[in-house]
């Protein structure tokens, strides 16, 4: 524990577009009795944190103060409220990053990932968990099985994503399912959707290494689009996985414009469509198949009531192998490069030691 008192906070900080910074920031401390102390083990890079690295901005969340990067940890426990029940010090959990008010309507619902004041780690202004050290309610940390890992444990954040796209898609066991993206969170949709009994998934992606990956993780067809109309390549698709009649559900976890309509045309009448990417803000949008098939259309965002709970399960049922996505693991004080090499497309989720880790076996070694 003397150690741990002494441990850094050593965090990753965003000034500006392309400009960070390692700050020695002061270490939390328990405020809630509810509230437990982590030690950050591991921290994967998701694309919205590149996105703020690259541009400052997503959508109305503009960096405009310092911020700490980091939203998808595992850590450990270092200490806990008064209150806590569930949790000790030296559990390893994977930690739920956002902070609802638990008050609005939304919250009290169970919809609490649409709360009005949700403090959500690294969506300006609240700071992320590239850190040494974070403060969570005991319930938003999920204690990890003996036998996972706290790299996987890093990313039950994406995978709390796939498991609320796919309850929005609701779907059933044989039902036919269309993913379009092979990224983390595509990836991830797949293995989920096969976990709820989906007898067919098709992985939709420009780039061929990422549906080569999808066919030996999750997908049991892949498909490559083509530059003709939404239409044409919606027909090929259904042709080439050998689909009657359009998919039960189809998600789109690209955000790209041609693959969202498509996404239109795939679709079975009477089907759903999840959006779950998030790409440009406003597009052109096939409205009248959605009309006239009768779509049910949805939007998915972050993860809510039993989500991560249930992406724990998955993990540690291994009904989904998620250690197959890392590509590897960084040093703490490498994180810039780590950034670039996301940005530059290099493997599928890459890690970030937390800077009080000393076990981890990173790439180039340590
Ligand atoms: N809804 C949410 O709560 C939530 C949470 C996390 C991420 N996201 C979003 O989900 C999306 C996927 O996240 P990720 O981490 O997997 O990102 P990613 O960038 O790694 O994956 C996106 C994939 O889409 C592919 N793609 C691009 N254009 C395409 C096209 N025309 N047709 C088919 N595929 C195409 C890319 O090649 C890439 O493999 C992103 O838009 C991200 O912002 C949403
Ligand atoms: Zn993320
Ligand atoms: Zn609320």
């Amino acid at each position: 524990m003397a150690e741990i008192a002494e441990a850094s906070n050593l965090s990753f900080v965003l000034n500006k577009p392309f400009d960070v910074k390692f700050e020695q920031k002061p270490k939390p401390s328990i405020e809630s009795p509810h509230d437990v102390l982590v030690a950050i083990n591991y921290t994967g890079i998701c694309g919205s944190d590149v996105h703020y690295w690259v541009e400052g901005r997503i959508g109305s969340f503009v960096v405009d103060s310092p911020m700490v990067l980091g939203h998808e940890s595992a850590g450990t426990i270092v200490a806990v409220g008064s209150a806590v029940k569930t949790l000790k010090a030296g559990d390893r959990v994977a930690i739920e990053p956002g902070k609802p008010c638990r008050y609005c309507t939304p919250c009290l619902a169970g919809h609490y990932n649409l709360c009005d004041d949700m403090r959500f780690a690294a969506t300006p202004p609240y700071d992320g968990t590239l850190t040494g050290f974070w403060t969570s309610p005991e319930d938003f940390c999920y204690k990890l099985p003996e036998h996972v890992t706290l790299q996987e444990g890093a990313l039950v954040e994406p995978l709390a994503v796939a498991v609320h796209i796919v309850k929005q898609a609701e779907i059933k066991p044989g039902h036919t399912v269309v993913v379009m993206g092979a990224g983390p969170v595509g990836l991830l949709c797949c293995a989920v959707a096969k976990a709820y009994g989906a007898s067919k998934v098709v992985s939709v992606d420009i780039q061929p290494a990422r549906l080569e990956f999808a066919a030996s993780f999750a997908a049991t067809h892949t498909f490559t689009p083509e530059r003709v109309s939404a239409e044409e390549n919606a027909a090929r698709l259904l042709k080439e996985a050998g689909i009657v009649g359009g998919a039960d559900a189809v998600i789109d976890a690209s955000g790209a414009e041609p693959s969202i309509q498509t996404s239109i045309h795939v679709v079975r009448r009477g089907g759903v469509y999840v959006q779950g990417g998030m790409g440009k803000p406003d597009i052109n949008f096939p409205i009248m198949a959605l009309c006239v098939k009768e779509v049910t259309a949805k939007g998915s965002f972050r993860y809510s009531s039993g989500d991560y709970k249930l992406a724990v399960e998955f993990l540690s049922s291994g009904k989904v192998d998620v250690k197959r996505l890392i590509t590897g693991t960084v040093k703490f004080e490498d994180a810039e490069q780590a950034f670039k090499d996301v940005r530059a497309g290099k493997g599928i989720k890459v890690l970030i030691a937390g800077p009080n880790e000393k076990s981890c076996r990173c790439i180039g070694g340590h």
